[in-house]
């Protein structure tokens, strides 16, 4: 085995074949591995061809090369990925990256036309374009997941709309909520993560093949037809800026941390509901998973690792903003390490997504625990200031400090608000009467807060049935 640092044998087989005309022998062995990233970059493979394809038919259209030459390229091309979907096509770490094992493939198959393929392109357009094909793909499926995800939750909240549950402020008891309402308010968030994706979408599908190396090209090619052939809306409009851009790939990232956020944050109270305190959903076997040593636990594992991963998705992000900050135009090889960090994020996306869908299938709410729930901490008070304000007439500040103190007396007696007598509360207010009682009740309260967007349950029902048209 050659040590790390000995170069490859003085002979022109060992130098590379793509640029062996200016190059007497070949990389050390530590250079061949810190600069390829066939690795990886093999997940570019379908995009990689599909951009070959395109260029190979343009370049022929504009005459550029003839149409005999084009017919192989396009067969051969065909043939590779045959092979790459067969599973038997060798990547090889001496051909660096994606786009010199195509065309080393090429050659081996085609022979001499598969020299022409270059014509009027650099690796740096090449591996721009494909690897905005790739986003514009993840795009796509993470969009299609998390409309999943969306319908999972608007399932569950239609059946829990007037499933009444404490809402929290600070995780400490506020208003009564439903759990439909609840769960609705997740849809909003993952209805603004697939908007964010979709912006990101629309700004990066320009293409920019033809941008060569970085000045453009003298050959007279047709931006247009290729740009249009796959399926971008048109060619970016600088070269300079074509192969030295990767925002497509920082708002890619960024949509994916928020959303991985959003993620967390249900995974979290996921985690909490399950936990014996609380005791609001259950989660079935299917979900969670035993302890080695305590027979009587049901860990939510699935919902911690959901939660968790949200670290690896910010992480990708920053990682890639650190990688660029200091990068002057155009293309510098520090380029290639943007690609990890977006495979990465979009297996963890993937799978965090799943993951949380399977949870909601999964999860069945405990009604009557979290109406138990609903019966501490004085939950209806606002009910009964508002009740001052719009009975009595008091200003709601007013309302506010009477209120206070009829929730110190129940304090002192230790019973709901709906449990204190009325001469106790006149005690405070003599003007209250009888009435009041009709407000402090959980269900009267959920199904007073009408307001758009509010939590009562025709409210809820509402809105689970505009998010299917909004979202579905
Ligand atoms: N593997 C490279 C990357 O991912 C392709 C572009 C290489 N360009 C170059 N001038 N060396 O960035």
């Amino acid at each position: 085995m050659r040590s790390m640092t000995e170069t490859r044998p003085d002979s022109p087989s060992a130098a590379n074949q793509l640029w062996g005309g200016r190059f007497a022998r070949g990389p050390a062995a530590i250079m061949e591995r810190i600069n390829a990233s066939i690795g990886f970059d093999q997940r570019l493979a379908a995009q990689d061809i599909a951009g070959s394809k395109a260029h190979a038919a343009m370049l022929a259209d504009c005459g550029i090369i003839s149409r005999d030459d084009a017919g192989k390229i396009q067969e051969g091309l065909d043939r590779i990925a045959e092979e790459i979907a067969r599973g038997d096509f060798e990547f090889k770490t001496e051909l660096e990256d994606i786009h010199m094992n195509v065309e080393a493939r090429l050659a081996e198959l085609i022979g001499e036309p598969a020299g022409r393929l270059h014509t009027a392109r650099s690796r740096n357009d090449q591996v721009a374009t494909d690897f905005r094909l790739w986003v514009r793909d993840a795009i796509d499926r993470l969009d299609a997941g998390l409309a999943g995800l969306q319908e999972a939750l608007i399932q569950q909240a239609e059946a829990h709309a007037d499933t009444v549950m404490p809402g929290y402020t600070h995780l400490q008891t506020a208003q009564p909520v439903t759990f439909g309402h609840h769960l609705l308010a997740y849809v909003e968030m993952f209805g603004r993560d697939r908007g964010r994706f979709r912006d990101a979408r629309a700004r990066l599908n320009e293409c920019p093949l033809g941008s060569a190396a970085l000045a453009g090209t003298s050959f007279p090619i047709d931006r247009e037809a290729t740009a249009s052939a796959l399926g971008f809306d048109r060619p970016t409009a600088n070269s300079l800026d074509a192969v030295s851009d990767r925002d497509f790939a920082l708002e890619y990232l960024s949509a994916a941390s928020i959303a991985a956020v959003h993620l967390s944050r249900f995974a979290e109270e996921i985690v909490l509901w399950c936990t014996d305190p609380f005791g609001f959903v259950r989660l079935s076997d299917a979900f969670t998973t035993g302890s080695s040593i305590m027979p009587q636990k049901k860990n939510p594992d699935a919902a911690e690792l959901v939660r968790a991963k949200a670290g690896r998705v910010i992480g990708a992000l920053n990682g890639l903003l650190v990688t660029m900050k200091g990068l002057p135009l155009a293309y510098s090889k520090d380029m290639q390490e943007d690609k990890e960090p977006v495979f990465e994020t979009d297996d963890t996306l993937a799978l965090t997504i799943a993951a949380a869908t399977g949870m909601v299938r999964d999860l069945s709410p405990r009604r009557e625990r979290m109406r138990a729930a609903t019966e501490r901490g004085f939950i209806t008070a606002t009910d009964l200031a508002d009740w001052l304000v719009r009975v009595l007439g008091l200003p709601f500040r007013q309302a506010h400090h009477v209120t206070g103190r009829i929730v110190r007396l129940a304090e002192e007696k230790d019973c709901r608000l709906d449990q204190l007598d009325l001469e106790a509360m006149r005690g405070v207010e003599p003007r209250i009467t009888a009435a009041i009682f009709d407000v402090l009740g959980v269900d009267a309260s959920v199904a007073s807060r009408t307001s758009l967007g509010g939590t009562a349950p025709d409210n809820v029902r509402r809105a689970a049935a505009a998010a299917r048209e909004r979202f579905l």
